[in-house]
């Protein structure tokens, strides 16, 4: 695991849009994995400036998102698919019909995350971008998610609708249910790359990278990959031991 320290927040953006940059251009057919949630807000702004500024090309890109909230109609604003098609999708030359997501207005939602399965499966995912949740999830993986899951409709915890709450209008709640790919289906992907910005994510970091591997933080499963960048802001990164890091862990500040 390769474990990046970035001055702020705004030079983890800058590093993961390098690392995308990076797996876009170097495959004829990328299969990008794409998180929501707002870390990712500084990602998807550079990488549309290296779209505009760069001619950064996401044409032969088709990108997958990780999960969908249930009972948000498809074009509210907070519906995954809608946040990534307006802070992204819709500023690149990403084709039409290049981003798929789940369907949460499915009438079987068990049948629609079957189909969403199969598809991710047959992508084969290069590069999946995750976040981490404050309770260590990954997706909608909440604590307690086997690391044999795949895609499915999920109860989320009350400490992540708590966390989410900030996106919704005061007079909305965030939804109880939400559809999401597995632990399984992430760690099938070649290359993980993880973001944490900020001092509320810094306890789910550390028992995840230095913690036990086991359900009850979701992201441990990351020390199962081969492939996986971590990269952190000095707030996020404040409850790692440098001096006694898990073997193999580079940490560059
Ligand atoms: C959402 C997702 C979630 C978020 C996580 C962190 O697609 O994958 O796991 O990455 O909840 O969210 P923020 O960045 O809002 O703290």
């Amino acid at each position: 695991m390769r474990i990046v320290v970035a001055d702020d927040a705004d030079r983890v953006a800058q590093e993961a849009a390098g690392i995308v940059e990076r797996f876009v251009s170097a495959s004829e057919s990328p299969a990008l994995g794409l998180a929501t949630g707002g870390t990712m807000e500084g990602l998807f702004a550079e990488l549309v400036r290296r779209h505009r500024r760069r001619g950064l090309s996401f044409g032969a890109v088709d990108a997958y998102l990780l999960d969908e909230y249930v009972g948000l109609d498809r074009c509210d604003p907070n519906a995954y698919r809608s946040v990534v098609h307006r802070l992204f999708a819709c500023h690149v030359d990403l084709g039409i019909g290049s981003l798929h997501g789940l369907d949460a207005q499915a009438p079987d939602l068990g049948a629609e995350c079957t189909r969403y399965e199969r598809k991710v499966r047959a992508a084969s995912i290069g590069l999946q971008i995750l976040g981490i949740g404050s309770n260590g999830h990954i997706a909608f993986n909440e604590p307690g998610t086997p690391f044999d899951s795949v895609t499915r409709v999920v109860e989320l915890s009350r400490q992540t609708r708590g966390d989410n709450a900030r996106f919704f209008p005061a007079d909305h709640s965030v939804p109880v249910r939400a559809m999401t790919q597995g632990i399984a289906t992430i760690l099938a992907a070649s290359e993980l790359l993880l973001m944490a910005c900020g001092a509320g994510k810094a306890s789910a970091v550390a028992r995840a990278v230095e913690g036990p591997i086991n359900d009850s933080v979701p992201a441990s499963a990351v020390q199962l990959h081969s492939n996986v960048t971590l990269l952190l802001d000095p707030p996020a990164a404040q409850g790692l031991s440098a001096s006694s890091p898990v073997g193999g862990n580079q940490i560059l500040a």
